[in-house]
């Protein structure tokens, strides 16, 4: 990535607040101060931002170690890069189908959706709420009674009160310990959430207690999920070899179906010879915390530094933090106020871009999909992939349309699927042995 080429600006679709228009102007300023007089110098601090390929390969093999060690039994406890398995065993087979209530958190938005899945249609409605700064960072009984309060709106307007009790798919998109498809204890929170009393803890028991407090609402949590699998499920809805779900928005990871034998860590917990799935599960890399142990030092610049030094959550989550959406514009700014400083820009008044914060990722690209709206994201992807992949490999990429809500339906959809199967085929064995 490279982040003085112009091409990387982009003028957003949406209009700025009057403070975003005055950090846009300064934008453009610095642009124009740019290309007329200061080339050499942006090139200059831009360099340690450029990565060759062979410190791509270096950092390909480091993470490849990384998912070994998350993967392994003895290095789990320890390992930067998570591995969390997930429980999803199979993705979509284009034989599911019924009507799905998706809960989606995972950023400062919060949506309820109502999905209706036929085999190889999906229909969807949808709401969005926001979750206020006060909320995130407040207590969790906060946030899940405002998830529930939510979820008793949604189920008003579309008339789902008193009516047959849908399967709930729950899209959670921090990092959690699963102990089944119901029961996901979050490790911790990443993203600027910070809601007391939710770590170590399972979501889907808060958000069952939630909507006990309030008394107006039952559910049935069939499936609890990170956004990367629900993207994957979402895809493979599509295009069934699909095997591997990325998010490139606020936030950064990656999921992928692993061969349960390759999951030391789980061993002897599914046997797919007793439950008649597949010997494979979905397992989420937590890659946003790659990078954490060492791994990226000296990839680390003195513009992350100073970015992860103003976090909630320093010395974490160091390799999302350098690339995803939360983070890109603040290393922008940083730049630019390190370029001020130098005397390159603004001729060395640093005021106009020294506030954290004044220079919001949509400058760049609309925060809540890189992937999708960065003009330049894509085609460099694909060209690079393209050229650090064995050749023997092939690959496509997919834009997953709303992955996290369809993918929480999906999940709940393959869940209640395999359900059936597994206590089909228990049938069988059991009739076998009579
Ligand atoms: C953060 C979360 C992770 C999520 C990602 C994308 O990295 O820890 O669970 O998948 O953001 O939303």
């Amino acid at each position: 990535m490279s982040l003085c080429s112009t091409s990387a600006f982009r003028y957003p679709a949406n209009p700025f607040t009057d403070y975003e228009l005055c950090a846009y102007e300064v934008l453009l300023k610095a642009r124009e101060v740019l290309s007329f007089v200061a080339t050499d110098a942006v090139q200059e601090a831009c360099k340690p931002l450029e990565l060759s390929d062979d410190n791509l390969r270096t950092i390909m093999d480091r993470m490849e170690k990384s998912y070994q060690k998350g993967l392994s039994k003895e290095g789990a406890p320890t390992a930067a890069v998570k591995m969390l398995p997930s429980f999803v065993r199979s993705v979509p087979n284009g034989s599911e189908n019924g009507n799905f209530l998706a809960l989606d958190l995972g950023g400062t938005n919060f949506r309820v959706l109502l999905i209706r899945i036929d085999n190889t249609e999906c229909e969807m409605t949808s709401k969005i709420f926001r979750v206020p700064e006060s909320i995130m960072r407040g207590s969790g009984t906060k946030l899940f009674d405002h998830i529930a309060e939510c979820l008793a709106k949604f189920i008003e307007e579309h008339d789902l009160v008193n009516k047959e009790k849908l399967p709930l798919g729950f899209t959670f998109s921090f990092p959690c310990q699963q102990y089944g498809l119901t029961c996901a204890k979050l490790v911790n929170w990443t993203k600027g959430f910070k809601c007391s009393g939710v770590e170590g803890n399972d979501v889907v028991q808060m958000l069952r207690e939630a909507c006990h407090r309030r008394g107006d609402i039952d559910i049935d949590v069939v499936a609890v999920l990170n956004d990367t699998t629900g993207t994957m499920m979402a895809c493979a809805f599509k295009e069934n070899s699909c095997n591997i779900g990325v998010i490139c928005g606020t936030g950064s990871n990656a999921c992928y179906m692993e061969r349960l034998d390759r999951i030391p860590k789980i061993e002897g917990e599914c046997n797919p010879a007793e439950d008649g799935l597949p010997a494979e599960m979905c397992v989420n890399t937590e890659w946003g915390g790659f990078g954490d142990d060492g791994a990226l030092s000296e990839f680390f610049t003195e513009f992350d530094k100073i970015l992860d030094e103003a976090t909630i959550n320093k010395g974490h989550q160091l390799f999302e933090k350098m690339v995803s959406g939360m983070y890109l514009g603040e290393i922008v700014r940083i730049i630019l106020e390190h370029l001020a400083r130098e005397g390159h820009l603004f001729g060395g008044d640093v005021d106009a871009i020294a506030q954290r914060g004044c220079f919001p990722t949509k400058f760049l690209s609309e925060i809540e999909g890189v992937y999708r709206f960065h003009p330049t994201f894509p085609a460099a992807l694909d060209k690079k992939i393209d050229e650090l992949l064995d050749e023997n490999i092939e690959f496509q990429l997919m834009l997953s349309e709303d992955g996290s809500g369809r993918g929480a339906a999906l999940v709940a959809a393959v869940a209640t699927r395999m359900k059936q199967e597994s206590a089909a085929h228990q049938l069988k064995m059991q009739n076998l042995k009579i």
